[in-house]
C-alpha cells in the first residue's frame, strides 16, 4: 500500500513557518494581555479558518475570557453597510460584554468589517479585531484590524488553519499552494 500524499507536497513556500507563527502569537498574545486583561473578554473565533490561531492563542493569555465562535459569510456588494450571512451564531450574549473578534486572514475587510457592526448592534461595550495574517493590497473597504500579527503580500496561502478547497488545515506552517493545482482546478 503506498503512503498518502502528505499535504506539505502541495506548498511551493513557506510564508511564515510554525517557529515564526508561534513568536508572532506570543507578541499578540502580550498586547492582548495589556488590552484586554481586566476585561474579560469574550473571545471569537470566526470559523473555520480561524480554529487553530485561536486555540494557540488562548492558551498564551493568563486571565479570565470565554471563548466562542461564529461562522459567516460574505457575498460580494451585500455587506457593504455591515451586513453580513452568519451561518452559525455565537452561543453568547454579548451586550455589555468586551469582544475580540479573532479571525486567520484579513482580506477584503468585508466578514471583520461586518461582524464588529453587528456585535456593536447587539450592544457589545467593546469589539477589539485581531488577525494572524494581512493582505493590505486586497482591501475593499475601509477597515483595519487593532491586532495583525503579520503582513502578506496578494497570495493564497494555506495551512494553520486556512485552506484550500477544504484542505490543508492541518499544516503546522503557513505556506503558498504549488500554481499547478490552481490551475488544474480552474481549468
Ligand atoms: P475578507 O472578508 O477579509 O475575508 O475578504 C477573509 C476571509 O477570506 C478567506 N481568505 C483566505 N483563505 N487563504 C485562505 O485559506 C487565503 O489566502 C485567504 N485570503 C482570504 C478566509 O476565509 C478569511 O477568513
Amino acid at each position: 500500500m503506498t503512503a498518502p500524499q502528505s499535504p506539505r507536497d502541495d506548498i511551493a513556500e513557506v510564508v511564515l513557518s510554525a517557529e515564526e507563527i508561534a513568536e508572532t502569537v506570543d507578541a499578540l498574545a502580550a498586547r492582548l494581555t495589556e488590552d484586554v486583561g481586566c476585561l474579560q473578554p469574550i473571545m471569537v473565533g470566526v470559523l473555520t479558518g480561524a480554529f487553530v490561531f485561536l486555540a494557540d492563542l488562548v492558551r498564551r493569555l493568563d486571565f479570565p475570557l470565554e471563548v466562542d465562535f461564529v461562522e459567516a459569510s460574505s457575498y460580494g456588494e451585500s455587506t457593504v453597510g455591515g451586513e453580513v450571512v452568519i451561518r452559525i451564531d455565537l452561543t453568547r450574549d454579548v451586550e455589555g460584554r468586551h469582544v475580540v473578534l479573532v479571525d486567520d486572514i484579513l482580506d477584503t475587510g468585508r466578514t471583520l468589517s461586518a461582524l464588529r457592526s453587528t456585535l456593536r448592534k447587539r450592544g457589545a461595550r467593546s469589539v477589539r479585531t485581531c488577525c494572524l495574517l494581512d493582505k493590505p493590497d486586497r482591501r475593499e473597504v475601509d477597515f483595519e484590524a487593532d491586532y495583525v500579527g503579520a503582513k502578506i503580500p496578494d497570495v493564497f496561502v494555506v495551512g494553520y488553519g486556512l485552506d484550500y478547497a477544504h484542505g490543508h488545515r492541518n499544516l503546522p506552517f503557513i505556506g503558498v499552494l504549488r500554481t499547478e493545482l490552481y490551475q488544474s482546478t480552474q481549468a
